[in-house]
């Protein structure tokens, strides 16, 4: 049986993140006088404070958020999402980013698809393996890559280029970590999973159970986070053009 390949073991160990500070996982400045009080809250993002003054207790993390927070919102309500295909700015480099997007979240339903198949025994296990092995490994590789590019490249650009927003790169950043974390525990219970498909019965179910719920969260996670990075990034794009940002 092929043996899925585990390939997201560098670059981001749990010793680097627990050293991140609480204030950047939670989207605050070091800076930030609310900074200080977010050591003690754990990692949870948070935002404080609405207009009137109350304090308002609003998670951010990737798997508990409805979408980007509403300070965050102040470009996407100028450049809404009906708007985008249709407008000027809209360039080489975000479209084929968009299309990446499009791809993530094809491969995700596909995956997502297979194994449903592989549960109402629509696939044997020979079946699946070769269709389901390339596939996630493709997913789990291009994620991966696409990740570091925006890390290292497209979220600085964008962060000096609209300040206001800075905050919204921190929550995006945090994403790309809580779905690193995520792709590595898919991976192991990929594995787990592909190794028992030949012997069946309850220790099969078992490993099949556990990958479903881990590809559940993955893809569920995903979602999210390309729905929001493009609410954030696209208006960017959109008021600035591609050529004045130097992408
Ligand atoms: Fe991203
Ligand atoms: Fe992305």
């Amino acid at each position: 049986m092929a043996r899925l390949a585990l390939f997201l073991d560098g670059g981001r160990s749990p010793d680097a993140r627990e050293g991140r500070s609480a204030a950047v996982i939670a989207g605050f400045s070091p800076g930030h006088p609310w900074a200080g009080a977010c050591s003690a809250l754990g990692s949870r993002a948070l935002t404080f404070g609405d207009d009137a003054g109350n304090f308002l207790l609003t998670d951010t993390s990737l798997d508990q958020r409805a979408g980007l927070p509403d300070d965050l919102k102040l470009l996407i309500d100028r450049y809404p999402r009906e708007t985008w295909q249709g407008h000027d700015n809209l360039g080489q480099m975000a479209r084929f980013w968009l299309q990446r997007h499009a791809m993530f979240r094809d491969m995700g339903g596909t995956l997502l698809g297979a194994v449903d198949d592989w549960r109402e025994q629509k696939l044997d296990a020979t079946q699946f393996a070769q269709f389901f092995v390339p596939r996630l490994n493709w997913f789990l590789g291009e994620l991966e890559g696409h990740h570091q590019i925006e890390d290292v490249h497209y979220f600085p650009v964008f962060r000096r280029a609209e300040s206001r927003l800075g905050r919204g790169f921190d929550i995006l950043d945090n994403d790309h970590h809580m779905i690193h974390d995520a792709l590595a525990m898919n991976a192991e219970a990929a594995n787990g999973f592909l190794k028992r498909l030949a012997e069946g019965g309850d220790a099969l179910k078992r490993a099949g159970d556990a990958y479903a719920t881990e590809n559940d969260r993955l893809v569920a996670m995903l979602m999210r986070h390309l729905d929001d990075e493009e609410d954030l990034i696209i208006p960017v794009i959109l008021d600035r053009g591609e050529a004045n940002l130097g992408v």
